[in-house]
């Protein structure tokens, strides 16, 4: 990774040949127009929220951007399929993408993840852009090149490592986020502080996060915890982009959480990603204290902060079982056995820890009580 540490005026990242920018809303619009040059050649997928709240900033700043190229998909994890991929694919192909043709993500973690497969795999890859613009996005999705869509009831089951040319992270955009989404993007933070950052965590497990503190919260965002989260995210990738070997950390709490979602998506109820993962960081944090020896004072640190501001995810003792079968195709597994990220403290992180159905039984039960 070269961070553009010397040359602040830049205020970008790498990763490969990926460049990650942080622009502030003059930089922004010097960025579109002269670095990046988007333009009426480009193609656009945004959702129904993003292209309504996001696509007009970007219209502004750059009139050229071609209406008729933007690509809508209906907002939601539901969304993020087989189906809705053939309609990008069919999309670009109707419209006369060519090799040269270039598709620009703006949007959350679906966007990102859905619009980066269906570039990297049409004609054989296009280039593309990510411009995301939930909390989510900016802290997690959008930064690594992992892509992806959900097959059936299981989670990024079919995707690729491919990355962006560019990524942008504008702060403007968090200003029309809902409060729900803005918490779910933190679990991501909480999420690489404890597996990478005891600082990171340390900080984050400072703030006041409630929604009447938006302000204070999107400026510390801006200033220290993003650029961090991110900065950790990119030395983690660099080392190991196709999730070998210490990538995998990065799924600290996302076993249980990847089950929990994929449990409630296939009875037709969506939960958020991030509150999913609050739950498993939980769970897994209760796990790492059982098996590999996190204190019990920061497993109750980690799980009073987030119980404080994170809603308690209401499954039933009766699906337990629904939750281990799904655990049984987590992609980290090997051999049979259930593998999972797990702590020893914040900040410090082992991959590929065998855990029994047992304890992972006993960890969900935990969690139930808690609420
Ligand atoms: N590729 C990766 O490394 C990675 C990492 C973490 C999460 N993910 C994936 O990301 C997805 C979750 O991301 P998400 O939470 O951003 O989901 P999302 O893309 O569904 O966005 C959440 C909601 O916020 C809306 N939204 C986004 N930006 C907005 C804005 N600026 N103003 C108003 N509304 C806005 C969207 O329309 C949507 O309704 C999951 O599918 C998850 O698997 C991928």
């Amino acid at each position: 990774m070269s961070l553009a540490e010397g040359n602040k005026s830049k205020q970008y990242m790498e990763l490969n040949e990926s460049r990650i920018h942080f622009p502030n809303e003059i930089q922004l619009s010097d960025l579109l127009k002269k670095d990046l040059i988007l333009s009426d050649e480009d193609f656009i997928l945004a959702d129904t929220n993003t292209s309504r709240l996001c696509f007009p900033i970007l219209k502004i700043l750059v009139p050229e951007l071609n209406e008729e190229r933007l690509i809508i998909l209906d907002a939601g994890e539901y969304g993020k399929n087989i189906s809705t991929l053939n309609h990008i694919w069919s999309f670009l192909q109707h419209a006369g993408a060519d090799k040269n043709s270039r598709l620009v993500n703006l949007g959350g973690g679906v966007i990102t993840d859905i619009g980066g497969f269906a570039a990297s795999t049409f004609k054989r890859g296009i280039r593309f852009v990510h411009i995301p613009t939930s909390l989510m996005g900016m802290a997690d999705a959008s930064i690594g090149g992992k892509t992806a869509i959900n097959l059936g009831k299981v989670k990024n089951q079919v995707g690729l490592f491919s990355l962006p040319e560019q990524v942008i992270i504008y702060h403007g955009f968090l200003k029309t986020l809902a409060w729900e989404e803005f918490l779910s993007g933190y679990a991501e933070l909480i999420k690489i502080g404890l597996a990478f950052d005891r600082s990171l965590w340390e900080l984050l497990s400072e703030v006041d996060f409630q929604e009447t503190n938006r302000e204070y919260i999107c400026s510390q965002l801006e200033d220290s915890l993003l650029p961090m989260a991110i900065e950790s995210k990119i030395m983690v990738t660099t080392r190991d982009l196709t999730d070998r070997g210490e990538r995998q950390c990065l799924n600290f709490g996302h076993s249980i959480a990847h089950a929990i979602e994929a449990l409630f998506l296939s009875e037709g109820n969506e939960i958020k990603h991030g509150f999913a993962v609050a739950a498993g960081i939980i769970c897994e944090a209760w796990i790492s204290n059982r098996v590999i020896g996190l204190s019990a004072l920061d497993m109750g640190k980690i799980q009073s902060y987030i119980l404080e501001y994170f809603p308690c995810i209401p499954f039933q003792e009766d699906d337990i079982d629904d939750i281990l079968q799904l655990l049984r195709h987590d992609k980290k597994n090997y051999d049979g056995d259930i593998l999972m990220s797990l702590l020893t403290a914040p900040g410090k992180c082992i991959r590929e820890v065998k855990c029994s159905e047992n304890i992972i039984r006993e960890s969900l039960l935990h969690y139930q009580q808690l609420s």
